[in-house]
């Protein structure tokens, strides 16, 4: 089954927003497989969002996501890796659609409540930085 990595950033901890961001996943349909809370550190955080090495908002980027909690989360589920990104809504909250995430409680660029695997490469990129094999459930072995 397909899995994904999304990523509930410091501002959507702090602004006590994991459970409607969990139950709007949970709700389409799809699976939890894993999740922590956990503060990033800057090497997890460099290589993390390695991709952006070299932008202007890269430094920005790297100090805010390692500024407080974030909630990490494995989702899986029938195409859930571009189903996910639709229902996050577009990078710029302001530019993402009312009923999105982003578009629902973000603001900026910057904080904008969640981060979601962009393809099935970076799902897997990014699941194995985050997560050892031991903390994701898999649903067809245990249930
Ligand atoms: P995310 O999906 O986590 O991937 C990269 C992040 O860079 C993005 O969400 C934004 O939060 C952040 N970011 C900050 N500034 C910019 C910018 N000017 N353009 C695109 N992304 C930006």
């Amino acid at each position: 089954m397909e899995k994904t990595f999304l990523m509930i950033k410091p501002d959507g901890v702090q602004r006590n927003l994991i459970g409607e961001v969990t139950s709007k996943f949970e709700k389409k349909g799809f699976k939890l497989a894993g999740a922590k809370l956990m503060k990033i550190d800057r090497a997890l955080a460099e290589e993390h969002y390695g991709e952006h090495k070299g932008k202007p908002f890269f430094e920005e980027l790297v100090d805010f996501i390692t500024s407080g909690p974030v909630f990490a989360m494995v989702w899986e589920g029938e195409n859930v890796i571009l189903t996910a990104r639709q229902m996050m809504g577009a990078t710029n909250p302001q530019e993402a659609s009312p009923g999105t995430v982003r578009g629902d409680h973000g603001l900026t660029v910057g904080k904008n409540v969640i981060h979601g695997s962009d393809s099935a490469q970076s799902a897997e990129r990014e699941i194995g930085l985050f997560f050892n094999e031991s903390e994701l459930i898999d649903y067809n072995k245990d249930n």
